[in-house]
Parts: structure tokens; sequence; C-alpha cells
């Protein structure tokens, strides 16, 4: 039998030489997307602190202010100062917490436990800084007692306290009803969350994009609330897909909004 001609042996040579250099391109460019990728995580996580800040700032600010006034006053009163200190302690507290718990979901990692649900829905409620009854909005909550799931319950604070702020936004000036409903799925196997508003619904076209950073239809500010950023879902989706569960959106136009979470069951006791 004949050599292979040498010039074959040549052409392969090149070959593999060329696949081993895109092979090696390639897992250059993975390496940097998913370096990207993390990147804009902590972009997104970044700029959901600084949200959430925000929010908790004003009442600390508030109070503060309150409590000094009094305590520079003839007559300070002592138990006017004592609430508003209290309240400022609380939502410093807060906030350091969310700090450590949003910077540990950057880095991947979280203080795991198992957690309550109805504790968290609860906790979010109380927190949940206006009444909805004040813009005409009936609020109810069903949730079923005693269903554990393992998580972080700052974090899966953070995700009910966002789908709230956004239902109740959509039934700003109208008002309308807010149904919060938590319980087991048929097979038993996980727990589903519901927040139901009805309020004006999310046309078909912009579902695919809603739970993308930095994507919002709120370009000016509606009364008592901000400005849209467009973090409050991506960090849903982030912070539920990192324990291990799935949201997902019912919407019709005219009629309103159900954001579906399930998470699954933590059985052992
Ligand atoms: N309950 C809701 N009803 C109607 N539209 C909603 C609702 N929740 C979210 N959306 C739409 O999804 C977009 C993205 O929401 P989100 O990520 O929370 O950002 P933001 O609230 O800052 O706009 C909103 O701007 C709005 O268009
Ligand atoms: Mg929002």
């Amino acid at each position: 039998m004949s050599e292979p001609h040498p010039s074959t042996v040549a052409i392969e040579d090149v070959l593999t030489r060329q696949l081993s250099a895109a092979q090696q391109q390639l897992d250059f460019l993975h390496e940097q997307l998913t370096e990207s990728q993390r990147l804009a995580t902590i972009g997104t996580i970044a700029a959901v602190i600084a949200h959430e800040f925000n929010n908790i700032l004003t009442p600390i600010v508030s109070y503060s202010q309150f409590a000094l006034q009094s305590a520079e006053s003839d007559k300070p009163d002592m138990e006017l100062i004592k609430k508003a200190l209290s309240k400022t302690y609380q939502s410093s507290t807060k906030a350091g917490k969310i700090c450590t718990s949003m910077l540990g979901l950057a880095r991947g990692e979280s203080s795991f436990g198992q957690v309550d649900i109805q504790k968290v829905i609860d906790e979010v409620l109380l927190v949940l800084a206006r009444d909805p009854q004040k813009d005409g909005i009936a609020l109810r909550v069903q949730v079923q007692p005693s269903m554990i799931v393992y998580g972080d319950p700052v974090q899966l604070e953070q995700v009910m306290l966002n789908l709230l702020i956004n239902a109740r936004h959509a039934m700003l000036g109208k008002g309308g009803s807010l149904t919060v409903k938590a319980h087991t799925t048929d097979d038993g196997g996980e727990i589903r969350i519901q927040v139901s508003d009805t309020g004006p619904g999310i046309p078909e076209k912009l579902l695919p994009k809603i739970f993308q950073p930095f994507f919002t239809t709120k370009g000016t500010a509606k009364k008592g609330e901000a400005k849209g950023t467009g973090l409050g879902l991506a960090i849903c989706k982030e912070i539920v897909e990192h324990h291990k569960g799935r949201i997902e959106v019912v919407s019709e136009v005219g009629k309103g909004t159900t954001f579906n979470i399930y998470l699954p069951i933590c059985t052992s006791n």
C-alpha cells in the first residue's frame, strides 16, 4: 500500500492546529461570557441595593429628624424620641440584612435554612409601607400554614415585596383587588405562591421582556411611587431560580395580572 501523500499529511496537520486554535478561542469566549454575565448580575444587584436602600432610607431620615428636633426642643418628648429611634433602628437593621443577603446572592452564596412561607408573607405585608386600603385596594390573603421551603428568608421577602409593589403600582389611581395565595400543588411536591391584581394587565408582546433587567414601562413617576428601574422582576427571577424554583406570569389586558412562583417543598424535618 502506498503511504499517504505528503500534502495530505500537511493539510491534516494544519486542520488539526486550526481546530485546536478555534477550540481555544471558543473556550476563551465562553469564559468571557460567563464573566460578563457575572458582572451584569453584580451590576444589577448593586442597582437593586441602591433601589431598596432608597426605600428604606426615607423613613430613617424622617424619624431621626423627628427625634433630633424633639431632643433639641424645650420639652423633649421621650416617648416620641424612643419610638423614632426604635423605627430608625429597625429600618437600619433591615437595610443591613438586605445588603448582606444581596451581596451573598452576587457571590452565589446565601444563608439557606428552613423558611416558613407564612412568616415571609406576614413580614412583607408589615413592611409594605402604605396600607393598600388607602389607595382603594382590597387586600385578600389566603396562606396555607406550616409550609416550609429551603431558602433565604430575606431574599424570599424581597421577591414578594417587589411583586406587591408592582401590583399596587398597576392599580394606583383606579383601585382594585390584590390577592396573595399560597398552597401546596396538587401533587404535593411544590408550593405555589400567587400574587394577583386587577390592574390593566400586560400586553402579550411585552410579556417576554418583563423579566429582563432594566426593562420598564414606568418612564415617569406616579403619585407616591418612584420611576421604574426595570430591576424588580429580574431580581425576582434570579432569586427564585437560586431557590430551584420558577416564576411565571399570566396576564390579560383589561383584566389583570397573576404572578405564580413555584418552590420545591422542604421535606427534611
Ligand atoms: N402587576 C403588573 N401589572 C402590569 N404590569 C406589570 C406588573 N408587574 C410588572 N409589570 C410590567 O413589567 C415591567 C417590569 O417590572 P419590574 O421589573 O418590576 O420593573 P419596574 O417596576 O421598575 O418597571 C413594568 O415596568 C411593567 O410594565
Ligand atoms: Mg417593579
